[in-house]
């Protein structure tokens, strides 16, 4: 604190560093400064730490998060790596977003955490962070904030559970709590059996265990740049993941001594390479919200044609479920994301920096080939599928895009047409669904309106809807199911989903009818409604936008100012 100027300012005026940094307003920084000197005194803290650089470690531990749970134990692990860097660690808490706690749905807080983190960064005297999150939601959060706050910064990951086991088989969450419900929906597997499966799905702190949006999101922000390298995939109790955010620790005291900001790592070349990773890795629809959003804070342009031009030039290389065999635990062993990009090399940039402050290409040098003996991470000629695991749709039920897991649908139902039978939203979803009188058949084509940013609100993860019970029970297990909802990354299915423009905005999805024709065809790209533009017409003219869901507060800022999907679902003021 002696190097400091009254105003909080270092010695040559240059912008003020650790616990002199933004001072609080009393009109008297040299006041502000005492102040604050006397108060991290009370906190136990000596000259000595306050005159060494300040890392936060932005805390998203919290008991309504099961997948968090370990981050106290992770954080200690920082602290040590940033003391041993010579700066002083504090910890501060953020919103956590446990995505099953949730209600009405996660993502509609996805932008107050990406407010919360941003403005605690800035607000709060630290000259770098690090960024502690993993279930869906919170990474999503701390990149966007993370890019707005513009402060060196690097992320730990909170890492995947282990598998769990039941009857001789792994499980994986949450794709088999979806194929068990289903099973107990469908009258095959009673309810002791549904309840063993219940106690084994979650068997350890992390988060879910297939390439859902937890692990997507894991891996993006390693593709970004924004980790120390392998740690996306490392399951969340290895003491490797320790040693991990030990180096974090280290690492972010150099980058603030570099000034190693997020601007100059989150780049064009940057987010090119996450989406060819989100192909690689059959990834969740739920980046393709996700990546805009942070592009969108960082200032890079991105859009759902950068995602289909990777998906059609990107093979499908990592085996992992819902999409392959394999859960996170095996990716790890086989040399997790560093070696699918090592594998991916050639289409990626290799001059983008990384946080280690070295680009990739350097970075790639010492990472090894994936063993042969390993069948997680398949090579170049011998890919899992020969394109990635999105595609794009565009066509007149769509006009501005919507979103298929190719990789994760039957194959059967990619070129399909159907009559709709349609719900207008979610209650009415729930209500009729299973109604013996429900007018649908296999080849039908299940359509939900009104479950996107503004009309769900907050685009819940309701796209994958359930197969009508008469159906389940005839043994159908999969149908061309269209929404502008989302999907979670642990689902599967043939299931069409972020249509856009959403229907609450009067986007074509809120004028189709029971009985309409659909025709989707993926390899063209193509969601249609095949209806008369006469009889649209008179469908639009009758068509009244519902009334907004919500009429106060955080909910109103959201369903007012929440932008569509192909634009990431951002506040249209945080862009
Ligand atoms: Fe937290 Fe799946 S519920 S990652």
């Amino acid at each position: 604190m002696t190097d400091t100027r009254p105003d909080g300012a270092g010695p040559d005026g240059a912008e003020p560093r650790g616990i002199a940094r933004g001072l609080t307003s009393y009109g008297d920084a040299g006041f502000s400064l005492f102040l604050r000197g006397a108060y991290a005194r009370g906190a136990g803290l000596t000259p000595e730490d306050l005159a060494r650089p300040i890392i936060g470690i932005a805390q998203t531990w919290s008991e309504f998060n099961p997948c968090h749970r370990h981050l106290r134990e992770v954080a200690d692990a920082v602290k040590r790596g940033v003391l041993q860097a010579g700066a002083l660690p504090l910890e501060f808490p953020t919103i956590s977003l446990g995505e099953i706690y949730l209600s009405p749905t996660s993502m509609l807080f996805r932008n107050l955490m990406a407010m919360d983190t941003e403005e605690m960064i800035l607000g709060q005297p630290m000259d770098g962070v690090v960024l502690l999150g993993g279930c869906d939601k919170t990474l999503p959060a701390q990149l966007m904030a993370a890019a707005s706050a513009d402060r060196p910064a690097i992320v730990v990951t909170a890492g995947p559970m282990l598998t769990g086991h039941h009857e001789g088989a792994r499980l994986g969450a949450c794709t088999d709590c979806r194929r068990f419900w289903g099973e107990h929906r469908a009258g095959t597997l009673d309810a002791a059996r549904l309840e063993a499966v219940q106690g084994e799905l979650f068997p350890s702190a992390g988060t879910c265990m297939v390439m859902g949006t937890a692990s997507t999101m894991a891996a993006l922000t390693e593709a970004l740049g924004l980790t120390i390298p392998g740690m996306a995939a490392v399951p969340a109790p290895l003491a490797r993941r320790l040693r991990l955010a030990e180096a974090a620790g280290r690492r972010i005291v150099e980058m603030v001594r570099e000034d190693l900001r997020p601007s100059k790592i989150l780049t064009r070349a940057a987010f090119e390479n996450a989406v060819r990773v989100l192909m690689a890795i059959g990834g969740s629809t739920n980046a393709v919200v996700h990546l805009p959003a942070i592009a969108g804070r960082a200032g890079v342009p991105l859009d759902l044609d950068d995602f289909d031009r990777a998906a059609r030039a990107t093979p499908l290389l990592a085996n992992v479920r819902p999409s392959g065999a394999y859960h996170m635990e095996d990716l790890a062993e086989a040399g997790g994301i560093p070696a699918v990009m090592k594998v991916l090399r050639p289409l990626l940039n290799l001059d983008a920096l990384t946080a280690l402050g070295e680009p990739l290409g350097a970075v790639l040098d010492g990472v090894p080939e994936p063993g042969a003996w390993q069948d997680a991470i398949r090579p170049l000629d011998r890919p899992l599928k020969p394109e990635g695991g999105l595609a794009i749709l565009r066509g007149t039920l769509a006009p501005d895009g919507a979103v298929l897991k190719v990789s994760a649908a039957t194959p059967a139902l990619l070129a399909h047409r159907g009559r709709a039978c349609v719900f207008r939203d979610l209650d009415d979803l729930a209500a009729r669904v299973d109604d013996p009188a429900l007018a649908v058949t296999p080849d039908s084509v299940l359509v939900l309106q009104n479950a996107g940013p503004v009309g769900g609100p907050g685009m819940p993860e309701a796209g994958s809807l359930p197969i009508p019970k008469k159906l389940l029970a005839a043994g159908v297990r999969d149908m061309v199911r269209i929404s502008d909802a989302r999907m979670s990354g642990t689902a599967g299915g043939t299931v069409v989903l972020h249509v856009a423009p959403e229907a609450a905005v009067g986007g074509p999805l809120a004028l189709v009818r029971d009985g309409d024709e659909i025709i989707l065809d993926a390899a063209a790209r193509r969601l249609d409604l095949l209806v008369p533009e006469a009889e649209l017409a008179r469908r639009r003219a009758a068509w009244r936008r519902p009334e907004p869901p919500v009429r106060r507060g955080y909910r109103r800022l959201f369903v007012e100012r929440v932008l569509q999907a192909p634009e990431g679902c951002d506040f249209d003021f945080l862009r």
